[in-house]
């Protein structure tokens, strides 16, 4: 559970990150796919899928950065409340296991990658501030493959 206080450090940390949520949802994809490739397997249907200049320009990894860090929002929104997050992330985590199929060690991968872009974009406090929310995001994921 998360504390009022640590809900108020983690909710300021994502404002930042989330005021440029199309650039830098495109910027943690691109980072994904060109730093671990084998992920992008999981996008055949997505155009635009070469370059990472490509990347950065596709309509599809553009609305679906924007979508992965909206639904981050949303759970954002509902730390407070673990009915609540868990009413968000137990669907998302079994569309990723069941229908999906992704491995789930690229939970991890991405987290760390959100994580290094608000460490470089807005330093080192952001970083640590969010930590721990992307912790619990990682192990409720993971908790779908069960
Ligand atoms: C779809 C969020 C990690 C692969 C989605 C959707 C959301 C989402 C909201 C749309 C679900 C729907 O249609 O109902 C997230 C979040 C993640 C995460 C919050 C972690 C923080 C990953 C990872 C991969 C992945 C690590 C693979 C490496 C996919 C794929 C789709 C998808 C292939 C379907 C895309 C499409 O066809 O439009 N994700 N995701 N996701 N996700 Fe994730």
């Amino acid at each position: 559970a998360f504390s009022e206080a640590e809900v108020q450090r983690a909710r300021g940390a994502w404002e930042k990150m989330y005021a440029n949520a199309e650039d830098n949802g495109t910027t943690v994809l691109v980072r994904m796919f060109t730093e671990h490739p084998d992920t992008k397997s999981y996008f055949t249907h997505f155009k635009g899928m070469g370059t990472a200049e490509e990347m950065e320009q596709s309509d599809q990894v553009r609305s679906h950065g924007k979508r992965v860090l909206t639904t981050i929002n949303d759970l954002v929104q509902h730390l407070d409340s673990t009915d609540a997050f868990l009413g968000i992330v137990n669907p998302l985590g079994k569309k990723h296991a069941v229908q999906l199929k992704v491995d789930p060690k690229n939970f991890r991968i991405i987290c760390d990658i959100i994580l290094q872009l608000m460490e470089e974009k807005y330093g080192g406090d952001c970083k640590a501030s969010f930590e721990k929310v992307t912790n619990e995001i990682c192990i409720r994921l993971n908790n779908a493959y069960k």
